[in-house]
């Protein structure tokens, strides 16, 4: 058994908060496309699903009398910064393993690399497949963020994830 499901990250107030600010559908795909690229590669799908699904957590908006500005956001944005930050707060008060709050918080501060001044750091294998999941479910000009979903529909799709990482776990504890 995990210490923490996927459904207790998504329902704390932290994650509530932050999800529905950069887009709640897209936090679950891209947890979704992160648990599939764990199994190729060999890595932990339940810390791949946590990373994926507060990869974007760290999202200011940006708008400039009123209307998002894109080219603000371009200039100014670090919310893979914030979203480390947020997420290891979040998963520690959780109580979530601290190895694996780090190696989440990581992997969200390197899903990016739009802030930083160098492209050449070598990166994990969790930290290569958030960004893969992440540029799976993109849109241009960040319309990924903007799509809806229902609560009910949400929380469906959680525990589907939930389970699904529930099997695949009992294969990956075997592997290592
Ligand atoms: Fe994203």
């Amino acid at each position: 058994m995990r210490r923490v499901m996927i459904m207790d990250v998504f329902n704390h107030p932290i994650a509530q908060k932050y999800l529905n600010r950069s887009g709640v559908l897209h936090a679950i795909r891209v947890a979704g496309y992160a648990v599939q690229l764990a199994i190729k590669h060999d890595v932990n799908p339940d810390i791949a699903a946590k990373a994926g699904l507060l990869h974007d957590i760290g999202h200011y908006e940006w708008y400039t009398n009123g209307e998002w500005d894109y080219e603000e956001y371009v200039k100014n944005d670090i919310h893979a910064i914030k979203g480390a930050e947020r997420a290891h707060k979040l998963l520690i008060r959780l109580g979530e393993d601290r190895q694996y709050a780090k190696e989440i918080a990581l992997a969200i501060l390197l899903h990016t690399d739009s802030y930083l001044p160098e492209n050449s750091m070598k990166k994990t294998s969790l930290q290569q497949i958030v960004r893969m999941a992440d540029e799976m479910d993109e849109e241009p000009l960040g319309k990924h963020h903007y799509r809806k979903i229902s609560r009910e529909d949400a929380i469906k799709k959680i525990e589907r994830l939930d389970q699904e990482i529930e099997r695949l776990i009992t294969e990956y504890r075997k592997t290592v």
